[in-house]
């Protein structure tokens, strides 16, 4: 008979699975699941692919892997002519070992406001956040400030670079554009840090955390949002030409 094959690590979404990641296992939630896919299983479907299905969800081993390489959860503001932005991003980096040339960087999608505030402006906060601040991720990265003013019903004030700041915080970070970087759907901002704001202590919120620990009601919406992401990042993975010359004339 053929041993069973571990499939490796399995997503956080899928509590019930941890620790159970023999191949027959799999193969049986795959069945029970095949009604949430989008759009069903590739035809071409193998074992060896080593594909993992969660509800809603298609995902493989290589995604899973890729996934380690998400940063804390970090909320991001912005402000230009006079309108304050801030949404949700675990894409934020160290950008510089050295204290004295303090950067960090942010891949940010195109479509989201917080992008054009901040290509416009050339400025941008970054934002720690400690595992209590659940709430604030559902209400900056869930909709857009497009639909609504986020940021009038969270507590804040101003930074030396006329940025949102957030009382409640681990840190924040005030940053200046120094250069960017097109991939096709987001820029990559390499930012300048001008100014830093401490505020409590707390354990880090990371994002396997906020996914093994979201309320099951944001779940829909969540994975909704993540798939149209997933769709328009795949219509636009071609580079553009396209360079950040500077902030814009406000
Ligand atoms: C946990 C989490 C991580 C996210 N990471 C990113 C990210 O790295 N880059 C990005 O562009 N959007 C990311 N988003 C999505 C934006 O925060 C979200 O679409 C937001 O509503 C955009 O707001 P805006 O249009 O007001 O700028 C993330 C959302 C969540 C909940």
């Amino acid at each position: 008979m053929r041993p069973a094959r571990s499939l490796g690590p399995v997503p956080s979404e899928v509590p019930a699975l941890r620790g159970r990641t023999g191949f027959s296992e799999l193969h049986r939630l795959r069945c029970r699941w095949t009604a949430w896919g989008r759009g069903g299983y590739p035809a071409s479907f193998t074992p060896d692919q080593n594909r993992v299905y969660i509800p809603g969800m298609q995902t493989d081993m290589a995604y899973e892997l890729l996934r380690q390489f998400a940063s804390p959860v970090v909320a991001i503001t912005s402000a230009w002519q006079g309108k304050t932005n801030g949404m949700i991003s675990d894409s934020a980096v160290r950008a510089s070992i050295s204290p004295n040339v303090p950067r960090l960087s942010v891949y940010i999608h195109k479509w989201h406001l917080s992008h054009d505030m901040i290509w416009q402006s050339g400025r941008f906060s970054i934002h720690l956040l400690h595992r209590g601040q659940l709430d604030l991720v559902h209400q900056l990265g869930f909709v857009s400030g497009r639909d609504r003013d986020k940021l009038s019903s969270i507590p804040h004030g101003t930074g030396k670079l006329g940025l949102p700041i957030l009382d409640d915080r681990v840190a924040a970070f005030e940053m200046r554009v120094l250069n960017t970087m097109d991939t096709g759907y987001a820029t990559h901002f390499l930012g300048h840090v001008e100014a830093v704001h401490p505020g409590v202590e707390g354990e880090i919120l990371t994002a396997p955390w906020f996914r093994a620990n979201m309320p099951p009601a944001w779940a829909e919406e969540w994975r909704a949002n993540y798939r149209k992401a997933q769709d328009v990042i795949e219509a636009r993975s071609a580079i553009e030409d396209r360079h950040w010359t500077g902030p814009a004339r406000s």
